[in-house]
């Protein structure tokens, strides 16, 4: 069989990611939501590519794309295809594309196991308050409240699934059955400076970091402008700003340990001469620590109690996920740093800052993450780039590990 050739690779997953950067719900910004029409025609290009490679290709419930081939138990490869509101184009197909690419190295050659590419649409959360529903769902775990969920035009997650031509009554047939799946493994973009600074093109995931969300409610009067005095205002929005800055402070206080971040923020009714009478925003809690969430959630819940109280108005706390800080399986870190050194490089050990479908694959089986570095660590940015030269690395690393692997 032939060596993978680095440059050839990079080139075809560089015109791959491209092309399917190209769908998206608006002309001028890459914007690509869970069972949207954007979602169907990605869906459709990326099971064009599996056939090509010569993998079966099927789709579950949650439109998962699946390019199969083989007998015998599965390494899964994978990623997502859906992005953030103005995303970059890297962000989850080079994953996708990686793991085609590399299913297509093997195409005439038989391996002692069976491989499956997935492609799944909901890693970002960017229509539904919640994530990894489609790798929820592969694993066993999706959670069947989530179906009542609702997008920002009150469509719930059941009725778009419905009107994606699939049925919620079919989600637990996507799941694996317990020990058929031999390991998850994701090539994704750094989203993070570590290997830029480290000079290095690809490393090797230790972990993925934990994540609490939560949906704060401030409710206080809609009054007229003009004509309320200051002490007699109860401005759910001036309460918001109070609790956007009280997250920033104790975020702060942990010296870097712990990120939060306040990403969305609505003020009703939302009118220039009308004081804000309702506000919702949500706060995303970072920290590799489980215990130091939590206590950050106890904080923060006692600070909103206090400008509550102060400022005679309501702050509702509702945790609305949490996903526990999910380590990579030490033999997998192991040999997919063993094949990154294969193709020439030095395998950076490295945590991920950054969610992934490896946190709810780990719940399946042992999960393994192969980073690469991307331009300035930028991500979820339209600017966000990875070069050629390190995916073609990426790819023939991620081959040389399936050369290597050895289902336990
Ligand atoms: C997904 O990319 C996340 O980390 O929020
Ligand atoms: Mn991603
Ligand atoms: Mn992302």
């Amino acid at each position: 069989m032939t060596a993978p050739d680095p440059e050839t690779l990079g080139r075809r997953a560089e015109a791959m990611i491209l092309e399917l950067g190209r769908i998206s719900a608006e002309p001028d910004r890459l914007v690509r939501r869970f069972l949207s029409p954007e979602h169907r025609r990605a869906a459709d290009l990326v099971a064009q590519w599996m056939r090509a490679a010569g993998l079966a290709v099927s789709e579950d419930a949650l439109g998962t794309v699946k390019g199969s081939r083989g007998e015998g138990p599965r390494l899964l490869i994978g990623s997502h295809i859906d992005s953030v509101v103005d995303g970059g184009h890297y962000d989850g197909p080079l994953g996708v594309v990686a793991g085609i690419l590399a299913a297509s190295h093997f195409a005439d050659r038989p391996l002692p196991f069976g491989i499956d590419v997935l492609a799944f649409g909901d890693e970002e959360g960017s229509r539904f308050p919640a994530t990894l529903a489609s790798s929820s769902a592969c694993a066993g775990i999706f959670r069947p409240d989530t179906l009542l969920l609702a997008d920002a035009g009150g469509v719930t997650l059941a009725d778009a699934i419905r009107a994606y031509g699939k049925n919620p009554e079919d989600i637990p047939s996507a799941s694996y059955r317990r020990g058929s799946a031999a390991a998850y493994v994701e090539v994704h973009i750094e989203q993070g400076p570590v290997l830029e600074s480290r000079r290095q093109p690809l490393g090797s995931v230790t972990a993925i970091i934990g994540q609490t969300y939560l949906l704060v409610e401030t409710t206080g009067e809609a009054g007229h402008a003009g004509t309320v005095p200051m002490p007699l205002r109860r401005d759910a929005l001036a309460g918001a700003a109070e609790a956007v800055l009280l997250a920033e402070r104790l975020a702060s206080d942990t010296r870097g340990e712990l990120v939060a971040t306040v990403g969305r923020l609505a003020a009703e009714p939302g009118a220039a001469n009308v004081i804000p009478g309702r506000v919702t925003l949500t706060v995303d809690v970072r920290s590799g620590s489980d215990r130091q969430r939590a206590e950050f959630v106890q904080r923060f819940n006692a600070g909103c109690r206090d400008i509550a109280g102060r400022r005679n108005i309501a702050i509702g706390v509702t945790p609305t996920r949490e996903v526990a800080t999910t380590p990579c399986h030490p033999s997998l870190q192991d040999a997919i740093a063993v094949a990154i050194a294969s193709v020439g490089s030095e395998a950076v050990r490295l945590g991920s800052g950054a969610g992934h479908d490896g946190q709810a694959m780990a719940k399946l089986c042992p999960i393994g993450m192969m980073f690469v570095r991307c331009r300035g660590g930028v991500s979820h940015n339209p600017l966000e780039y990875a070069s050629p030269q390190d995916m073609g690395l990426a790819v023939a690393a991620l081959i040389r590990f399936i050369e290597r692997f050895k289902p336990v």
